[in-house]
């Protein structure tokens, strides 16, 4: 290191530890890291600006910028520029999956109360139903062109449970149209499918939040599955192999029958039409609807049409690559997804403009003499809306690589929706995550840190097993260590046309601490993934956790079907655990000494099998009947009514009431799932 180099880095040492010292009195470092690092840390944090942040945020969301559309094509040069300006070894990935766009869409409602009055509806957020706005229609992007014709029945959340309610009153929905609000256990693809199957005619979805009574409308995906249709389970690159729409294969990924979504406002004026019975009582007095809402079929008829057009587009994936110092051929990912359904303020744009700011500070830190151990890659994703397409392409299409060499794969879409820390990850991430809290100022109290408010508040690090962003596929499908994270818990303006920089700074983030507070936890993450020695992955914890949900799933099984092999894998996994952990706390307290390749060799060794041990709950044959999910642990499950949230193979056979057998079968494949990331952690051979 150069002399005028060595006193520069020493004055912003010292600056960051005065400013430090000031402005974070509660923070004690963790035991965790090595005390040199501290300082690069602090000069990461200190490195931070709001004011950067929300001028990025502006410039992400000038425009709608929905995947596949020329605006689109503007924030990934944007974000391209970015990145290569700041001396970063930066690439595209392209890949030309088949998107779905709306052409024409309709909607008239006849109504029994005023004889044959017909409403047409209007099908755009309030204020930005101007043509010249540029933001997309409200719809379900591959919902199939057609009409549906017929009256109109409420399902409340469109659950199994509903329908079973609606049954008990007499109601059945066959060639009707049913209007369904969304609830939190299905989402808007689930809902159409059990619509679908109990053969209605037309899907009307409409969420209760609606922007505080300003009129979004929330579109969305209603695929099923992830990534492109046509290319399942392989990388859809460029002139690569595509299935034809007709195949079975794609066929089986879109909906049947149309599907549409509604204003809260429009929903409103159907269900105040609707006649035939009174609702269930559960349903009444819930959220908007009435103790005297009734269900219909009355007299209320809707048309809905809507014509779609579905075509090949070409997207793309933005990846910068850190290049590691001691271990390149190993790799710490951030990711975050750039495309949006209309302006992306929140979501994912939050997540974008942390990640480019992370960009620049990471640039800073190069400059000043970092070299990260491991490589890091930083990730800009493309058509994520449409089915985690950008991401699952780019897993699909690197996964031996990924299998290798992946230590963990850390993703941010909605950074800041609103206030609170929310996190989720797979279990051994569990203790950096609170380690790393420790370190960042709580954006909402100058006075604590971000740990001790989310120790307060929220306390709970979710576990990963919903669908709905980028880790989906290094998780699900590829066995790597994920996690996920966002501020606030849920925002009102969801997919809607309201989703802009004026509500962020007016609703969510008004001085862009918290996108900050963010950028600060998700850069040091990936400072410290990359960085430290011995990886700090602590297995005990997944241990516990597996303990606690073959508990939850045994008083749900009551006896109806044998625990023990669960119990064993259990209880050698804790075993294998502890002893890598013991093994990993004395090869820290070894001096680290570059040149001691020895020692190197055993950190490596062990490190290798931390890394791997995730990918043991991989499992060839996958979930029953979403063979593309791999994980045993993780992932989701067709029939969400067992609440499990984890072993979703397991919960699917219980919730649909299989035989003893065959819940048995699933219970040996969890515990056997977890014999093989047990092998992992342990290494050798029986
Ligand atoms: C019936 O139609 C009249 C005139 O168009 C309108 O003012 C009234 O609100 C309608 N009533 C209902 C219940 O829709
Ligand atoms: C439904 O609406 C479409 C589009 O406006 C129209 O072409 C069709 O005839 C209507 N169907 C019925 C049964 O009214
Ligand atoms: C950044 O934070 C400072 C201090 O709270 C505040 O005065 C300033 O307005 C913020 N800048 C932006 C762009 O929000």
């Amino acid at each position: 290191m150069s002399q005028p180099l060595c006193t520069f880095l020493f004055i912003i040492v010292l600056f960051v530890a005065t400013f430090y010292t000031l402005h974070h009195p509660h923070t004690t470092p963790p035991l965790l890291f090595s005390q040199n690092s501290l300082t690069l840390h602090r000069l990461f944090l200190s490195s931070a600006s709001n004011a950067t942040i929300s001028s990025y945020l502006r410039a992400l969301t000038r425009h709608p910028h929905l995947a596949g559309t020329k605006p689109s094509s503007d924030t990934l040069h944007y974000v391209l520029n970015h990145f290569q300006n700041l001396g970063l070894n930066t690439h595209l990935t392209e890949y030309e999956p088949l998107l779905s766009y709306p052409t024409h869409i309709s909607l008239t409602a006849r109504f029994s109360n005023n004889n044959t009055k017909t409403l047409k509806f209007d099908l755009n957020d309030d204020v930005f139903s101007s043509p010249s706005s540029h933001v997309v229609t409200p719809y379900h992007a591959y919902s199939p062109s057609g009409s549906a014709h017929g009256n109109v029945v409420f399902v409340n959340h469109g659950e199994e449970r509903d329908y079973r309610a609606l049954e008990l009153i007499g109601v059945n929905v066959r060639n009707c149209v049913v209007l369904a609000r969304k609830g939190e256990s299905l989402g808007r693809g689930e809902i159409v499918k059990l619509a679908e199957s109990k053969g209605a005619l037309g899907v009307l979805i409409y969420a209760e939040n609606d922007g505080g009574g300003v009129g979004g409308i929330e579109r969305g995906t209603v695929m099923r599955g992830i990534g492109d249709p046509t290319t399942p389970g392989w990388p859809g690159v460029v002139g690569g192999e595509k299935l034809r729409l007709e195949d079975d294969r794609v066929a089986k990924r879109f909906p049947k029958i149309p599907s549409l979504p509604l204003s809260l406002r429009n929903a409103e004026v159907i269900l105040a039409s609707l006649g035939g019975v009174r609702a269930p009582v559960e349903w009444r007095n819930s959220g908007r609807v009435g103790l005297g809402q009734r269900v219909g079929p009355g007299e209320t008829v809707v048309n809905m049409t809507l014509q779609g057009e579905l075509t090949m587009k070409k997207v793309h994936n933005v990846v910068v690559t850190i290049r590691g110092s001691e271990e390149p051929d190993r790799y710490v990912i951030l990711g975050n997804h750039r495309d949006a359904w209309t302006y992306g303020a929140v979501d994912p744009n939050s997540g974008t403009s942390a990640l480019l700011d992370i960009g620049r500070r990471f640039s800073l830190l190069l400059k000043s003499g970092w070299k990260p151990r491991r490589t890091i890659l930083l990730c800009s994703w493309d058509a994520e809306e449409f089915g985690m397409i950008g991401s699952t392409e780019w897993v699909e299409d690197n996964l031996l690589n990924l299998g290798a060499s992946a230590v963990a794969y850390l993703n941010v879409d909605c950074a800041v929706q609103g206030s609170g820390f929310f996190a989720g990850a797979t279990p051994q991430l569990d203790g950096l995550i609170l380690d790393v809290l420790k370190l960042v100022q709580d954006p909402d109290d100058v006075a604590l840190t971000v740990e001790e408010t989310f120790k307060s508040q929220n306390n709970i690090i979710e576990r990963l097993s919903r669908v709905d962003s980028d880790f989906s596929g290094f998780l699900h499908h590829a066995g790597i260590p994920s996690l996920d994270m966002y501020y606030g818990a849920d925002y009102p303006v969801y997919h809607t046309a309201f989703d802009s920089y004026e509500w962020m700074v007016r609703n969510a983030d008004p001085l862009f601490h918290r996108h900050v507070a963010m950028a600060g936890i998700w850069g040091l993450l990936g400072i410290i993934l990359a960085d430290e020695p011995v990886l700090p992955f602590d297995y005990i914890s997944y241990a516990e956790q597996l303990q606690a949900h073959r508990d939850a799933l045994s008083k749900l099984l009551q006896g109806k079907a044998s625990i023990d092999p669960l119990n064993m894998a259990i209880q050698e996994f804790s075993l294998v655990a502890k002893e890598a952990k013991e093994e990993a706390t004395k090869l820290k307290e070894q001096a680290y000494n570059k040149n001691d390749v020895v020692a190197a060799a055993k950190r490596r060794e062990l490190n290798n099998r931390m890394m791997l041990a995730e990918r043991g709950f991989l499992d060839s044959e996958g979930i029953k009947g979403k063979e593309w999910f791999k994980h045993l642990v993780y992932g989701p499950a067709a029939e969400p009514e067992s609440k499990l949230g984890f072993f979703p193979g397991i919960a699917d056979a219980i919730a649909t009431n299989s035989s003893k057998g065959i819940v048995q079968h699933e219970i040996w494949r969890v515990a056997r799932a977890i014999q093989r990331a047990c092998k992992a952690l342990k290494g050798g051979f029986t």
